[in-house]
């Protein structure tokens, strides 16, 4: 494949580069005259991988897609426009991806017109970037998370000048304002407060994906906050890759703590917040959660293992001691309040002792809910090229037996709500009956149950009947 010098490839090393230039913000979202109707009488879809950075990054490139005239494709036999939004954190996630791109081959064989884009954090790797070019030619645009706001431009030389795009640029990136955006929920959304990620875990890939750590103001902030407030919306979810690092960035001497309690302030009926990292957990973050109703009393807490080397060596800055007083601070000062986390088994070279640690810990949380994950090497972490004598099935044997112990001391903890009565937040009603609605609890409990005259977006007593290790059940409470 002939690399053309329009391109802009990926680069680790200029993606793994940080400096102390001040972040640039843009407010301006710039449509050239030439591309304001692109899209008109064109349909398209969007295909979200990973997590909820992405799922937002979605709303966004939805948003500049119905600006240009672009409308949602009934069906995809007879689409235009096909964006693939990738996850990079671990293997199996990438191979997804790449099944889906070889499904889509055939819609391309039948519509040569067809443009399949493919962006994300797989867009930031070169590996991927240059297999794309060799093997898969349906792809006739690659860009990158900091390239969002350029697709009108791509995408007129894509269709129209009839060019092959990549756009991936590696760097520290910028703060855009202002962009369209199409939120894919009526009564929940997400509301980015911050983007990247400094903290270079020797596992993870997203600080190279997506970053330096870049807040946003906080009255940006409030502002997104009171007018998804004015339109009815009933729960944010702040998110950043690590919201308790909130504000370190600016100059404003803003932290996270202050930015939850004016976001409280504004009267939205429940504010989440999510990845929190234990590093920065402060007490008067604890203590604005305890304070305002608000503020759902659940924190997902990653603590990835239980074992004082691994997590040296995972570069986490804490030990499984000062992560327990944490968790004993939180569960002692926020009434009711429940903790999810992520766990990694199998990091290079865990020992069994090591991985006892972890159980160890388990026990001592039991967590209400936990994502747990075989380590899977990123190309470019300093943890992929550590030494690991470690085999698969131990792996496997490990994530099995981690997933166990979290999920007795989960369905413990979920059997005793049965007979008090939560309040939910409800999503939307069964597709095969319609007296069966689903929500979630300020726990984050999904709860499945039955009721009359229940619309989404209600608020519903629910009495707890049953309980299982992911969900609970129960009927509303008729008045
Ligand atoms: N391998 C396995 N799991 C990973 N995670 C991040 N990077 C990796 C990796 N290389 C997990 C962490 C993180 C979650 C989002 O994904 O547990 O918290
Ligand atoms: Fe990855 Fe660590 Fe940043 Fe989370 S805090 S995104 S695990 S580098």
């Amino acid at each position: 494949m002939k690399i053309k010098e329009k391109w802009s490839l990926p680069n680790l090393k200029e993606a793994a580069r940080r400096t102390r230039s001040a972040v640039e913000r843009v407010d301006q979202f710039y449509i050239p005259a030439n591309a304001l109707d692109l899209g008109e009488g064109k349909t398209y879809a969007i295909s979200t991988y990973g997590c909820q950075a992405n799922e937002r990054d979605s709303e966004t490139i939805a948003g500049i897609l119905e600006t240009i005239g672009f409308r949602p494709a009934d069906d995809l036999e007879h689409v235009d426009l096909i964006i693939i939004n990738t996850c990079a954190i671990r293997q199996n996630a990438e191979e997804k991806v790449l099944g889906e791109i070889g499904n889509f081959k055939r819609l391309y064989r039948n519509n040569k017109n067809l443009v399949i884009g493919v962006c994300g954090c797989m867009a930031q790797e070169d590996a991927f970037v240059h297999l794309v070019l060799e093997k898969y030619p349906q792809v006739r645009l690659l860009f990158g998370t900091h390239n969002i706001q350029d697709l009108p431009v791509m995408l007129y030389d894509v269709m129209v000048n009839h060019e092959k795009v990549v756009q991936v640029y590696s760097k520290e990136g910028e703060v855009y304002e202002n962009l369209p955006v199409k939120r894919f929920g009526q009564h929940k959304a997400w509301v980015n407060i911050m983007y990247g990620c400094d903290k270079f875990c020797t596992y993870c890939i997203v600080p190279y994906t997506r970053g330096k750590q870049r807040s946003r103001t906080m009255d940006e902030i409030l502002k997104e906050v009171q007018e998804l407030k004015d339109a009815g919306y009933k729960e944010v979810t702040l998110l950043g890759q690590n919201v308790n690092a909130y504000g370190k960035d600016l100059d404003e001497g803003i932290d996270f703590a202050t930015l939850l309690e004016e976001t409280a302030k504004i009267g939205i009926p429940r504010i989440r917040f999510m990845t929190s990292h234990p590093w920065d957990f402060t007490n008067e973050m604890v203590d604005v959660i305890a304070q305002y109703d608000n503020i759902m009393p659940f924190i997902h807490l990653p603590v990835q293992s239980g074992d004082d080397e691994i997590l040296r060596r995972m570069g986490r800055r804490y030990s499984a001691e000062s992560y327990l007083k944490l968790y004993k601070k939180i569960m002692d000062t926020i009434p009711n309040a429940a903790v999810s986390t992520d766990i990694i088994v199998g990091f290079p070279n865990e020992s069994d002792e090591a991985f006892e640690h972890t159980l160890e810990l388990v026990r001592q949380c039991q967590f209400d809910n936990a994502f747990t994950f075989i380590y899977s090497p990123r190309l470019g972490t300093p943890a992929a090229r550590m030494e690991d004598d470690i085999d698969m099935d131990t792996k496997r044997e490990r994530l099995y037996r981690l997933n166990e112990e979290w999920n007795r001391h989960a369905l413990k903890k979920n059997k005793a709500y049965v007979g008090k009565t939560v309040t939910v937040l409800v999503d939307g009603a069964s597709k095969n009956n319609q007296n069966v609605f689903a929500g979630h609890t300020d726990t984050n409990k999904l709860v499945n149950f039955t009721g009359t005259n229940v619309r989404a977006g209600d608020f519903v007593e629910v009495l707890i009947t049953d309980a299982k290790t992911f969900s609970l059940d129960g009927k509303a409470v008729e008045l």
